[in-house]
């Protein structure tokens, strides 16, 4: 049976992106639509995505607490999904990233923001703020939306909800002083609720809470339950092991398409993967690299912090680039990453070019025009770029991590033998285990017949998200049977 889903998250691709958590949040309700389901997203109001959005309406206002709360509906842009967007000015009218002020600080009022979220989404959810439309299930995505499952739990009768952590690093903690701001009820702040060492957590809220856990792959599903991933909230996750569920994201099969992407100069695909070397081309040409179409060309997108192991390239950069190989970086994040990167381009100027800031468009061409692609992940949840390299041919080189490891075949000869390899993956994260992984990528990619062998087998992958969205959908009826135990 169709359920009525409410999808709650910070940020949804095109409307606001920071990560891959935007690109799930359009994908997944997206699927869902279309395997029957009734779904709104709901976000809050940030200024940058009210500045540029075509057509929206107002469709309630509410209070929340002491704060005047508008709703804003809109479709999410490509698709037939509502959306809804929580406006308040003080809290969320201001330009720049969701989460943090220019200068890479968080916003300091991040508890009150997200809390007032929370409880709009709550209010939402229980029917008491205008749209007659009320929710069977409430999805909630990370810690700024973890109080939405603790805040229902106070209800005598609720939706149910689900949980989904697309990263167990970032918790949302914040001092005892914020807590009683906040203004939560005292019940909340216990071990074995919000509080975690002294401090309030939102991801808690969502852990103990919600009726049903996942996260976005099998592998990290179970690597959060041991010390060495699970920030401290790995004996809380094993106990709820019963509960959490991985389940793989999908990627846009229409947005990343190198038959059809719109940022390329040359769409390919298996039957002409050959128009592919145009792309590298114009890439080189693009990041001012000298033209070598027979050296191979590596590419790194994505967030420069220590989760993406940017370090251990750093440590190798001298050697990757006398195999001799090239290497192209579109990044942005810690300072200290972005400057070592500018002085390691200093050196390397015929090897190594860097972008650092955001752009889409430079990310697809990067997918498209490298011969390798490269992830030494500390951890990772679940990555979507590897599985768009893989979608472009474009081989991934991964740490055998999260969901790299579920999503990448390695290259070992019996692998290739039988047809099923798709990329390279090394066991230790150390950064000469990753240069011997390049290495070996470059190896195979010398052998032209076997290279292209293990591009069209990565360009089979069907990574669609009906796939990861049925599984949802039978993680909602569980759900649902659990909120219905609850309230009796
Ligand atoms: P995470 O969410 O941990 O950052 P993912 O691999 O799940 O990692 O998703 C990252 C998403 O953000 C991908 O769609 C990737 O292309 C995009 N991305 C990351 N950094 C940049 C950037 N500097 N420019 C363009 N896209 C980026
Ligand atoms: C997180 C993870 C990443 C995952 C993404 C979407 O940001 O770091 O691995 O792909 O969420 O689920």
């Amino acid at each position: 049976m169709a359920k009525r889903i409410l999808f709650a998250t910070s940020e949804v691709y095109p409307l606001i992106k920071t990560g891959g958590l935007a690109d799930v949040s359009a994908g997944l309700p997206r699927a869902l639509q279309a395997a029957g389901h009734e779904v709104r997203v709901i976000l809050p109001a940030y200024g940058d995505v009210i500045d540029n959005l075509e057509q929206a309406y107002s469709v309630g206002r509410f209070k929340v607490g002491d704060a005047e709360v508008e709703l804003i509906e809109t479709i999410l842009p490509g698709s037939d999904v509502i959306t809804w967007l929580v406006s308040n000015k003080k809290a969320f009218a201001r330009s720049g990233n969701p989460y943090m002020n220019d200068d890479g600080n968080p916003w300091v009022d991040n508890a009150e923001r997200f809390h007032l979220f929370d409880k709009a989404v709550v209010e939402l959810a229980q029917g008491r703020a205008g749209p007659s439309w009320k929710p069977d299930l409430v999805h909630c995505n990370d810690w700024q939306t973890g109080l939405i499952p603790a805040l229902l739990s106070l209800e005598p009768v609720r939706p149910a909800t689900v949980f989904t952590i697309h990263n167990l690093a970032y918790q949302g903690l914040f001092d005892f002083e914020t807590f009683q701001q906040l203004d939560l009820p005292d019940v909340f702040w216990h071990h074995e609720t919000l509080e975690y060492f002294g401090q309030m957590s939102f991801m808690k809220g969502g852990l103990i809470y919600a009726d049903q856990l996942t996260t976005v792959s099998p592998g990290y599903a179970e690597e959060i339950q041991t010390p060495e991933f699970g920030c401290g909230l790995d004996g809380l996750l094993g106990s709820r092991s019963d509960s959490l569920t991985g389940i793989v994201n999908g990627i846009d099969m229409v947005e990343w398409n190198p038959a059809r992407d719109k940022h390329l100069v040359q769409v390919y695909g298996k039957l002409n993967l050959k128009q592919k070397l145009v792309n590298k081309t114009e890439l080189c040409r693009e990041f001012a690299l000298p033209v070598d179409t027979g050296m191979p060309l590596i590419g790194m997108v994505g967030r420069l912090v220590n989760q993406k192991g940017i370090d251990l390239v750093l440590e190798e950069l001298d050697q990757i680039v006398s195999i001799p190989a090239q290497l192209v970086i579109l990044g942005s994040g810690e300072s200290k990453y972005e400057n070592r990167l500018r002085e390691a381009v200093k050196s390397h100027s015929d090897r190594i070019s860097v972008y650092i800031g955001y752009d889409e468009g430079l990310a697809h061409r990067i997918e498209a025009g490298a011969d390798i692609f490269l992830m030494p992940s500390r951890f990772e949840p679940c990555g979507l770029n590897q599985m768009y390299s893989l979608r472009y041919g474009t081989i991934p080189v991964v740490h055998s991590i999260g969901g790299l490891a579920d999503t990448v075949v390695t290259a070992t000869p019996e692998n290739i033998q039988s047809g099923i390899a798709t990329g390279v993956t090394f066991y230790e994260l150390d950064a000469e285990e990753m240069y011997a992984a390049i290495r070996h990528a470059v190896a195979l990619y010398k052998n032209k017949a076997i290279w292209k062998q293990i591009q069209l087998a990565a360009m089979r992958q069907d990574f669609s998200w009906s796939k990861s969205a049925a599984e949802y959908s039978k993680l909602y009826y569980r759900a649902k049977d659990d909120a219905v135990m609850e309230v009796g």
